[in-house]
């Protein structure tokens, strides 16, 4: 293959600190970061505006095919684009958070999102987050990541950084919607959430973002990351 530099590939359950630990691999790194999760956030978003019903893949399909998505680096992150229109925020609603994963289910609309996904991969130098992306997106990646952690510290991390922001939220409600979505991301039949058989696995119940992000840089650096 003809990359310039290597492709780490960081996948994970819902609220594992993967794009936190992404943001800050990529800085260290000076790779570019891509949330991939924010591109099925932004479909689902600009679904419910429609009111297109989540289960409706056909419908949702045509939907993404007149869509354009755009990820831009920005100084606090990744920022998000729907048809031109910056939505960072917007999708990060509960709206968006409740029915993303029934979106993210289909056939269809994981193809195109995949076709997109590799096309932003071309020369490497990035990290990409999300939930197939060593099993599907890059499974040539030069370096996957499985992240993970209890669905309790989870809720956990969720319900502080929810606190930090001026948001109030139940702690109970915000570890079942975890555990649904764990759900219905790891039995879907369309390349669910599991981990690579070439991935590393780190649990991260007990380990620090600095813990993390220092574990993924060096052994980026040991698979031929240069900065
Ligand atoms: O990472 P996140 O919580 O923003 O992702 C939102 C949802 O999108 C997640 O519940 C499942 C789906 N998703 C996916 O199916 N494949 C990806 N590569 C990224 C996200």
């Amino acid at each position: 293959n003809n990359i310039k530099n290597i492709r780490i590939a960081l996948d994970g359950p819902a609220a594992a600190g993967k794009s936190t630990a992404a943001k800050k691999i990529a800085e260290k790194l000076g790779f570019i970061y891509i949330d991939t999760g924010a591109m099925y956030r932004t479909l689902t978003y600009k679904a419910i505006k429609n009111h297109i019903n989540p289960k409706n893949e056909q419908e949702l399909y045509d939907l993404l095919m007149n869509t354009v998505i755009e990820l831009k680096p920005g100084k606090e992150g990744q920022l998000v684009f729907l048809d031109g229109h910056e939505v960072t925020s917007e999708i990060r609603q509960q709206e968006v958070t409740k029915n993303v994963s029934d979106v993210a289910l289909h056939q269809l609309v994981r193809s195109e999102m995949v076709k997109r996904q590799q096309e932003l991969v071309q020369n490497g130098g990035i990290v990409m987050d999300g939930r197939d992306i060593g099993t599907a997106v890059i499974p040539d990646a030069e370096l996957k990541v499985f992240m993970s952690a209890t669905a309790e510290e989870r809720a956990r991390r969720r319900f502080e950084e929810h606190k930090k922001q001026g948001i109030e939220s139940d702690f109970q409600e915000l570890k079942a919607e975890i555990e649904k979505r764990d759900h219905i991301d790891s039995t879907r039949a369309v390349s669910p959430l599991v981990k690579a058989d070439d991935a590393i696995e780190l649990d991260t119940t007990h380990m620090s973002i600095t813990d993390v992000v220092n574990k993924v840089t060096e052994i980026a650096a040991e698979r031929g990351a240069t900065s």
